[in-house]
């Protein structure tokens, strides 16, 4: 796969280069490049953004300057760009990634990342370069790059050779051999800490029971939510991520972060 990222600020994925999945995925034959829509501006003195139609805070990047940059790295019109390969433009309101969508751009040959910043893009680069828009969530990051990290990262770690374990990537959160369902729980030594006891199934040797263990412990998951981590309860203390313990009755508050959707129903 080849994974580009038009970035103002590619020296954030210097760090990310240097990490073992994505030298591992580099040495399988995959690349990750990144640009600078600077390097391509046609406006003097390195311009890529200006004040918004309508007023307003803060700068938008321009549509233009994103036309040449992406001329100038494909040789191509990023309208008909677009039709061969993935071209994402990176904002909050996107399609929220999920594992589903990772699989999906994970099987592609080829992907391109879209970074915005300051008050984002100007809305014609997402609508005539890009063939979608992704958001890592609903919040708001001060730029795409972590949001492009967390998204190439995700889709590296699907592609064989990545991981330095093959069957790691197999039985996780969300994948088809749990049946979408969050992953179990796990355990190592010491086996009895503080009083916190392992469950013995784990301990009994019995490969069968253990995973017949895991996978009810998976779907229990999978029925509570995706944030149900028991989360030992503290009296009064609502500041808690995890959801409602799927192991036993919890004194705990609503978990934040695990509201209704504001935007409704999320895209598969
Ligand atoms: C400060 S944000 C712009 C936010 C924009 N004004 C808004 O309210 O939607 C700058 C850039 O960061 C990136 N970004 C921020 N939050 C993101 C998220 N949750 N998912 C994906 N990209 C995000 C986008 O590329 C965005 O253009």
């Amino acid at each position: 796969m080849q994974l580009d990222v038009l970035t103002l600020f590619p020296e954030w994925f210097e760090w990310f280069q240097t990490q073992r999945h994505v030298r591992n995925a580099v040495q399988e034959g995959h690349s990750l490049r990144t640009f600078n829509p600077r390097d391509h501006t046609p406006l003097s003195g390195g311009q890529v953004d200006d004040t918004p139609f309508g007023g307003g805070a803060g700068m938008v990047l321009r549509v233009d300057v994103m036309d040449q940059a992406l001329r100038g790295i494909y040789n191509q019109d990023p309208v008909d760009l677009r039709r061969e390969r993935r071209v994402i433009a990176l904002t909050p309101g996107g399609r929220m990634l999920d594992d589903g969508l990772v699989d999906e751009l994970a099987a592609e040959p080829a992907i391109t990342l879209l970074c915005g910043r300051y008050e984002g893009f100007d809305e014609r680069i997402v609508q005539h370069f890009a063939s979608d828009a992704i958001s890592v969530g609903r919040f708001v990051l001060s730029g795409g790059e972590l949001a492009a990290m967390v998204v190439m990262d995700a889709v590296l770690r699907k592609l064989p050779g990545a991981l330095g374990h093959a069957d790691s990537a197999l039985e996780e959160s969300f994948s088809q051999a749990l049946g979408g369902d969050p992953e179990y729980p796990h355990y190592t030594r010491p086996a009895d800490y503080r009083g916190w006891k392992v469950p013995p199934v784990l301990l009994s040797g019995h490969h069968e029971e253990i995973a017949t263990w895991r996978r009810a412990r998976s779907q229990e998951r999978g029925v509570v939510g995706p944030t149900a981590h028991p989360i030992d309860p503290e009296p009064g203390d609502a500041r808690r991520t995890g959801g409602p313990d799927p192991f036993g009755p919890m004194s705990d508050p609503a978990p934040r972060g695990s509201g209704p959707d504001p935007f409704g129903p999320m895209s598969g």
